[in-house]
């Protein structure tokens, strides 16, 4: 089962489960954060023989019903985005992080604890680090309320896993990209006026750091997940090792599209942090996994995905 799996990562994954001949069944609300077209095109994009479709919300559904038989659970619906997370759009993040999250991991107790759990956390849990690469044991201090609601879930499925056994882990994704990557997300943002000729914006100076992680990694991982035949490390960073600034971004963005950009600089948004950067080494160590796909490279596939549009 792959709850948000009509989504940027959910969709990816579908499609390589679907693709090795997994049964797959999608759990979407296709909540408006962004145009739920693109996440109906990106379901119709994945489907193949395998794939069952429940559009519903996690808060309110009955889950016993669509969790039944299941043999892992890749918990990737929630309400991304760090920038918005503040005022009047905080409870949108409590609801689909916090308590849709505590929903599914009741229902797995209730009906099928030996389940496996697998858990969409975030770098965003970290704040502003002291240290990098960030290992998993520092202390997470998130720096927007989209981090704090994202810990919140990763503390719940850790709770689950103490009280209940349920077979649970968080990966903590760095910033993912490649195709279908979010509208919100600056690389989709970036590209699409690289494409339209239209000013790109860049909050504060261009000089923030980002680990990002290409989608086929992270789906990488997440199958490895899937497969392991014994229960893994409750929480494991997911990090790309492209460790960037957003002005290097558009210097690779410059040379891949061959455009010419129109940058204008914006102030900086509250819940942005400085930098990220983690260490993997607990996903290569407990997964075999490191990530395949540099940072030119993804660039270069999702600047072909914008262009396919
Ligand atoms: P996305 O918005 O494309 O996908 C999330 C999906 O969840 C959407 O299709 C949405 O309709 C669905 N959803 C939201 N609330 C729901 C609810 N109550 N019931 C059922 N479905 C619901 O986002 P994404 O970028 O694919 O991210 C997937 C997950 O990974 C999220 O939990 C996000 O917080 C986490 N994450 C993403 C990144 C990243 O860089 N994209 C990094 C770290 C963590
Ligand atoms: C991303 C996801 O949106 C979160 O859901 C996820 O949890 C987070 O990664 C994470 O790894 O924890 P973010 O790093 O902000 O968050 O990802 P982008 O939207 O790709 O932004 C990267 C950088 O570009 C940020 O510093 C942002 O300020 C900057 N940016 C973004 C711009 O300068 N301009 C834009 O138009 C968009």
């Amino acid at each position: 089962m792959v709850t948000g799996g009509a989504g940027f990562i959910g969709s990816t994954l579908v499609a390589a489960l679907l693709e090795r001949g997994d049964e797959v069944v999608v759990v979407d609300a296709l909540t408006a954060y962004y145009d739920p077209a693109l996440k109906r095109a990106a379901l119709a994009a994945v489907a193949a023989p395998g794939l069952s479709v429940v559009e519903a919300d996690l808060n309110t559904a009955a889950l016993a019903p669509v969790l039944d038989g299941a043999d892992a659970v890749v918990h990737l619906a929630g309400q991304p985005g760090v920038r918005k997370s503040w005022g009047d759009d905080f409870v949108a993040y409590t609801r689909a992080n916090v308590d849709a999250t505590q929903r599914v991991l009741e229902t797995i107790v209730q009906t099928t604890p030996g389940t496996r759990f697998l858990y969409a956390s975030s770098s965003s849990v970290y704040g502003q680090a002291e240290t990098y690469p960030t290992h998993e044991d520092m202390l997470p201090r998130p720096l927007s309320p989209y981090g704090v609601t994202k810990l919140a879930g990763e503390h719940l499925t850790g709770l689950y896993a103490e009280s209940f056994g349920v077979w649970t882990t968080a990966f903590r994704f760095f910033t993912v990209y490649g195709p279908r990557q979010r509208p919100d997300m600056a690389f989709t943002r970036f590209l699409t006026a690289a494409r339209d000729g239209a000013p790109i914006t860049v909050y504060g100076t261009g000089e923030q750091i980002r680990d990002f992680t290409y989608v086929g990694d992270i789906v990488d991982a997440l199958m490895a997940g899937i497969d392991a035949p014994a229960p893994l490390p409750r929480v494991m960073n997911l990090s790309g090792g492209s460790s960037v600034s957003v002005n290097q971004v558009l210097e690779t963005i410059g040379a891949v599209t061959g455009a010419e950009l129109n940058v204008q600089r914006l102030d900086p948004v509250r819940g942005d942090v400085f930098r990220t950067g983690g260490d993997s080494a607990r996903a290569r160590d407990a997964l075999g996994w490191q990530p395949k796909v540099a940072l030119d490279e993804g660039l270069r596939r999702q600047w072909e995905w914008i262009r396919s549009l």
